[in-house]
């Protein structure tokens, strides 16, 4: 629970920060827990919708969690009332994130472009994907190796939740850079934290061009992650330009997460399946003319449609659905890190209490391996 530790502390940190600037606003002889209750209306008052984020946030913050410590995701159970949400703005939130990940690297910025790792962390821990493993291997030996003159190399990643995404930019990140995302060159944004509202795009937009000139000014070779990139808006592609266009002297990696797509992936990969073909088979010619048909059925206000059509996609990368034996292997890993015995029994309790589709068929799991965790821990004496 250190981290949980080093979290509190920032938490407590940042409530100091931001109560001590209210405690500078109010008067003498109110009682302080009345001003700092005025002063929290003050704060949301004019912007409703910083009220619904008080609230929306709560989820999203534990998601950046599950990002920064997955070990420790599924087995927290942080009460809200730990967090005191009121007292933070969205820019508290988004500042969190800094925070967070300046305090717990000590190391900063180090770049460590692990290749042989990357290989075998993904060939180990990423299962069921071979599409996957190879595209991205190939696609960031290829950046970091060969054309040294490119300023950027974008990976559209797409798949069904609970599919791998997530760990594949983990150990991604975790090999190319020491303490992975939570090194101050990688970068995640989740859209329903760092973008909630339609609204205040012109404000994000704004912010996301300065975050993106901070990183790129101490680091030659930052990563920037956006999760859930089928939420994203057109507009936010304007304050990446310059990545694309060389303006920062940096060689920049981005990473876009979606489901996108993954409705035909899953189609295919299970008529594969009735035509009683092995999923290895499965190749990138199969599955990437109709993705792009989703991508482009997807609408031009999303960041995943002008990527497209800007030709801006280096590679994507197609993430199939999991069949039990790829979950079983997950629930092995969980195991195994946390140090827990296991049998061939325990870990088909796991898999007898995870849904399986199609109707009728039962071949995929619904979920991925997500949840899987949390079922190991809920095990737990
Ligand atoms: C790269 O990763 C491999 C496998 O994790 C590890 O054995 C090796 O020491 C790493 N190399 C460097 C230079 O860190």
């Amino acid at each position: 629970m250190q981290h949980m530790a080093v979290m509190h502390k920032t938490t407590t940190l940042l409530l100091l920060l931001i109560s001590s600037s209210l405690v500078r606003c109010t008067e003498q002889g109110v009682s302080q827990e009345s001003k700092d209750a005025e002063e929290d209306s003050k704060w949301f008052s004019g912007a409703p919708e910083m009220q619904d984020l008080a609230h929306l946030s709560w989820e999203y913050v534990h998601e950046l969690q599950c990002w920064l410590w997955p070990e420790k995701c599924d087995e927290m159970k942080m009460e809200r009332a730990d967090w005191s949400w009121k007292s933070f703005g969205w820019n508290a939130l988004a500042d969190l994130y800094t925070t967070v990940t300046s305090l717990t690297d000590p190391t900063q910025g180090t770049v460590l472009n692990n290749l042989t790792g990357l290989q075998w962390d993904l060939e180990q821990r990423v299962h069921g994907q071979h599409l996957a493993v190879k595209q991205i291997l190939s696609s960031v030996k290829r950046f970091l190796q060969e054309d040294e003159s490119k300023k950027s190399q974008v990976l559209s990643f797409h798949g069904w939740t609970g599919t791998g995404k997530n760990l594949a930019v983990r150990v991604i990140a975790e090999n190319l850079y020491q303490n992975g995302l939570r090194n101050r060159c990688t970068k995640v944004f989740i859209p329903q934290l760092h973008f909630p509202h339609q609204s205040h795009m012109e404000a994000y937009k704004v912010q996301l061009g300065k975050q993106i000139t901070q990183i790129s000014s101490h680091c030659a070779q930052p990563m920037f992650v956006f999760d859930e990139a089928d939420k994203l808006p057109a507009a936010l592609l304007e304050p990446l330009l310059p990545i694309f266009k060389g303006d920062h002297q940096t060689r920049s990696i981005l990473i876009f997460l979606s489901g996108i797509g993954s409705k035909t992936i899953n189609e295919i990969t299970l008529n594969f399946w009735h035509a009683g073909r092995h999923r290895e088979v499965i190749t990138l010619n199969d599955l990437e003319e109709p993705l792009k048909a989703a991508v482009e059925h997807h609408g031009d206000q999303l960041i995943a449609w002008q990527l497209l059509k800007e030709g801006l996609i280096d590679d994507f990368v197609l993430f199939l659905p999991l069949e039990r034996s790829h979950v079983k292997m997950c629930a092995r890993d969980v195991f195994a890190a946390q140090g827990l015995p296991y049998t061939e029994s325990s870990l088909e309790k796991i898999l007898q209490e995870l849904v399986f589709v199609p109707k009728n068929e039962r071949v995929f799991s619904a979920h991925g391996c997500k949840h899987v965790a949390q079922r190991i821990y809920s095990m737990k004496p």
